[in-house]
């Protein structure tokens, strides 16, 4: 098994439960509330260490109380934690996270604090943790000249780039350039490539878009409808599983996270997207972000189950 790298967000969730999203100027009595850690980054680097993975992370926290939120899982889950960075003037990212207890759909609020500070200096220490591993793992939820930096120095090691297009916002060339993979949602993958993803036709455009920008392998999760991959000439939808959704927060980052440590496993990709899939139909039933990521004897036993 081959090792791998995250970079990218730690946030605390504060996330509350409530009959339906509240609407804007809308006060809602929710039902329930929990503190707990999160963060695309975060959530994908203890999907992937839960499933089995050999993964560290590498994420920026304040110099506050909040930042013992992530620390404290890591060193519950016996993580790595010496990439993990302190901000000298900027706070521990936080999230509001409603979530609507019939439907299990989210809304979502950041103040993004400490995640933004990256520097120069930060990036540069990460060179010999890509030297060592295969694969990186970004999002768009940290600064965007640090993602840019870790792109190009990880193709410099020869460490590929999985660019996962999380929360959305334009994505340049330079950054796109060194990416082996890309992995948007259907909204990300329009904003990208400025085609509609509604079907396999139009999902092969965009890949194809994708492509002509020089990244191999391109994955576009749908949801409860799956996920669409385009690797090796081969292009296709893969349905999700059918399961009672609870609350998608972290869907994308479970699925994000298991695609990793299963192509740490040698997997090639189209293996590698049905572990996820099935993954993250399994967080969907979980109340929560990191701390309700499936652990891998829980995916496995799901497998067995539905096989
Ligand atoms: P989020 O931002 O909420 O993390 P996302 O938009 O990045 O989500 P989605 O496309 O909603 O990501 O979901 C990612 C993957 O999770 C899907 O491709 C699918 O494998 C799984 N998934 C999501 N929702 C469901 C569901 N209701 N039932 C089964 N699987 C689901
Ligand atoms: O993808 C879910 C995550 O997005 C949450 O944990 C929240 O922190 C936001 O970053």
């Amino acid at each position: 098994m081959s090792k791998a790298v995250v970079f990218g967000s730690c946030v605390v969730d504060m996330m509350a439960r409530g009959p339906h999203l509240p609407t804007p100027g809308e006060t809602v009595k929710g039902s329930y509330f929990h503190m707990g850690p999160g963060g695309k980054g975060f959530n994908q680097c203890v999907a992937a260490h839960r499933a089995g993975c050999d993964v560290t992370m590498v994420g920026k926290l304040g110099d506050d109380e909040l930042s013992s939120v992530h620390l404290g899982l890591m060193r519950r889950l016996g993580m790595d934690t010496s990439h993990m960075l302190t901000a000298a003037d900027a706070p521990t990212g936080c999230a509001l996270v409603a979530v609507d207890e019939n439907t299990g759909q989210n809304q979502i609020l950041i103040a993004t604090g400490a995640n933004m500070t990256f520097t120069q200096e930060d990036v540069e220490a990460c060179r010999p943790l890509l030297e060592q591993s295969d694969y990186v793992m970004l999002q768009l939820e940290v600064n965007q000249e640090a993602n840019e930096q870790v792109a190009r120095m990880a193709e410099e090691c020869g460490c590929k780039v999985i660019l996962n297009t999380a929360p959305w916002s334009p994505v340049s060339d330079e950054m796109l350039g060194p990416t082996w993979m890309v992995t948007p949602n259907e909204v990300e993958a329009e904003g990208a490539t400025g085609i509609a993803v509604t079907d396999l036709e139009s999902a092969c455009k965009a890949a194809d878009a994708f492509h002509a920008k020089g990244v191999e392998a391109v994955v576009i999760t749908l949801g409860s409808r799956g996920v669409f991959v385009s690797a090796a000439g081969k292009q296709q939808i893969v349905p999700a599983w059918h399961v009672d959704a609870v609350d998608t927060t972290g869907a994308g980052d479970s699925f994000n996270g298991a695609l990793l440590c299963a192509l740490t496993e040698g997997k090639p990709v189209e293996e590698a997207v049905r572990f996820a899939n099935a993954l993250a139909a399994v967080k969907v039933t979980h109340l929560g972000s990191a701390e309700a990521m499936p652990t891998r004897e829980e995916v496995d036993a799901f497998l067995a189950a539905n096989a």
